[in-house]
Order: C-alpha cells, then structure tokens, then sequence
C-alpha cells in the first residue's frame, strides 16, 4: 500500500514568521501517525494547511498518490521568504482547493479546540454533517428529498451514535455532554462524510486518564472498521507512544525527528525540545 497522504516541502509563512519550515513528511495508507512536538511547533499549522485552512506559502501536497495543494512564493511573500526551495514549484500550476472540497476528497478532521453545533442535538450533529457531505456530492444531489437516501443517513447516524456509545444522548444538545463525550462526538461528525484519512488534532485534550485509556483503543477500531488512515497531533506521550506505528517531531516548524516511538522516546533532540515543558502547556 502507499501514501495516503504526503507533504513535499511545506512552508507555511505568516508575514515574517515561518510556522511551518521545509515540511516533508509520508502518512501511509491504514497506519497510524503521530505528528508531536512544544506547544507553538506548527502542528495545527500543518494541520491547516492539509485541509484548505491555510493555502500554504510553499511545497506540495499529495493525497492518495495525486498532488492535491501546491504553491510557490508570489507577490509580496516572494520578497520575505524565507523558507527553502523557493524555485522548486515555480513552474508547476498552483492548486488551491477548498476546505469542502479536500472533505469530498476524502479527509475529515477534529480540531484542537471542539467544534461542534453547540445548541443542536448529539444526533442533528451528524446528521447535517452526513448532509453536507451529501450535496458535495453529485450522485447523491439526484436523491436529495428522497425519502430513502434520508432514511438511510438517518440509520447511518445512528448506527456511528450507537458505536461511539453516544446513542443514550442523541436527543440532548452538544453542549450538555462532558467534554470526552464532546470529542467522540465531533469524532463521529467527522467519520460522517466518509473520510479515507482522518486528521485528530489533540483528541485526548480534556480527557481524564481512563478516556485517554479508551481512546486509543477506539482510535485502533474506526481505523479498522472504516479502513481508516490516521493521523494524529497529540501531546500525551503515554498515547502517543502507544498508538502510533510512525512519529514525526518538530520544533520551530522544522523536523527534529522521525522514528518508530522506541527511537523517537530516546532521541536526544526530542528530549532537549521537551525539557523544561511541563506535561500541561505542551
Ligand atoms: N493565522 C496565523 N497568523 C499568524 N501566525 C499564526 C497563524 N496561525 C498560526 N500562527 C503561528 O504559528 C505558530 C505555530 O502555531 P500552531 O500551529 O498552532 O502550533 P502547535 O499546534 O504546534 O501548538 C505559532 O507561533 C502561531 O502563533
Ligand atoms: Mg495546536
């Protein structure tokens, strides 16, 4: 199997700041990947820059074995840049999807900070993402108001309540779950639109310790039952060195480095870029 997802040279520059610098960095197809590193590395940055938030300044980026997002520095980025490979895709067209359109491609997210509808119910949660995701699509337009296309989606829902055990709280508002039910919500909104590569941004932040246990074998079954790649921003290292089949660190937006979690957990830099961080403001 190959690459679900892979970044070329990612930069990402904010005016003069360089948040992500030179990215290169393989998800394979079905694993699990870690991307860790201090609070402030630009994690989340590349995170944005994956699914449309961000159009990042330079490099590539491939989804499933196709370039997906590309640029070059132009304009006024072209004169503060300072990043690397400047030239490298100066002369390849500049693709720019949308965050819609990188979730009909197959990538869903969570993020860092839980967004959910928050005055809706756990099951209109879903429910509308399955909807949204829907009229992206132009097989499933021709069946908009048919009463079976809504039926199914609304067994769909259930059925991904019922596995993220949130079917006792499918009438009761988003906001009235604890903050780990919260996650597995916004995690089953996600798997709603049918991704192929699953981006969780911090998911066990907010939990307590047995949540944190579950996640990880949680994390383990979607991926399974869904045929699910994963790729994950986390920064508790018990997690993270139990879940992840491959770890990429960075620092200041640059690969520190990269291993399985027996290398990376002894890796000098990673140690040094840890020191005098405590476990809560990472
Ligand atoms: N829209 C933005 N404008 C300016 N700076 C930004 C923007 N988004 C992120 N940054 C900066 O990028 C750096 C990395 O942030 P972030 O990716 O959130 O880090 P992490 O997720 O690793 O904690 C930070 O210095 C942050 O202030
Ligand atoms: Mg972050």
């Amino acid at each position: 199997m190959g690459n679900a997802l892979r970044l070329e040279n990612i930069t990402m520059q904010f005016g003069g700041v360089v948040s992500v610098n030179n990215l290169t960095l393989e998800v394979p197809e079905h694993k699990i990947t870690a991307l860790i590193g201090p609070n402030g590395a630009g994690k989340t940055t590349a995170f944005n820059c994956i699914t449309g938030v961000y159009q990042p300044t330079n490099g590539q980026i491939e989804f499933m074995g196709q370039p997906m997002v590309r640029n070059h520095p132009t304009g006024k980025a072209a004169k503060t840049y300072k990043g690397e490979n400047a030239d490298k895709y100066l002369k390849e067209p500049v693709l720019a999807p949308t965050p819609d359109q990188i979730t009909g491609l197959g990538i869903a997210r969570t993020f860092q900070n839980i967004r959910l509808w928050k005055s809706m119910t756990v099951f209109d949660n879903v429910l509308i993402a399955k909807h949204q995701h829907a009229k992206q699509n132009v097989f499933s337009a021709i069946f908009r108001g048919n009463m079976a296309e809504e039926k199914r989606m609304r067994e769909e829902t259930m059925e991904l309540l019922v596995e993220q055990g949130l079917d006792a709280y499918k009438d009761e508002l988003a906001v009235s779950l604890p903050y780990g039910l919260q996650r597995r919500l916004e995690i089953a909104r996600a798997l709603a639109t049918n991704p192929k590569l699953l981006l969780l941004d911090e998911p066990a932040a907010g939990m307590n310790p047995q949540e944190t246990i579950e996640l990880a074998d949680f994390v383990r079954q979607i991926r399974d039952k869904y045929q699910l790649t994963v790729f994950l921003i986390e920064h508790h290292m018990d997690l993270v060195m139990n879940i992840s089949d491959y770890i990429y660190v960075i620092d200041f937006g640059s690969e520190i480095a990269q291993g399985i979690p027996e290398e990376v957990q002894k890796n000098q830099r990673v140690i040094e870029a840890y020191l005098g961080v405590t476990d809560g403001d990472q």
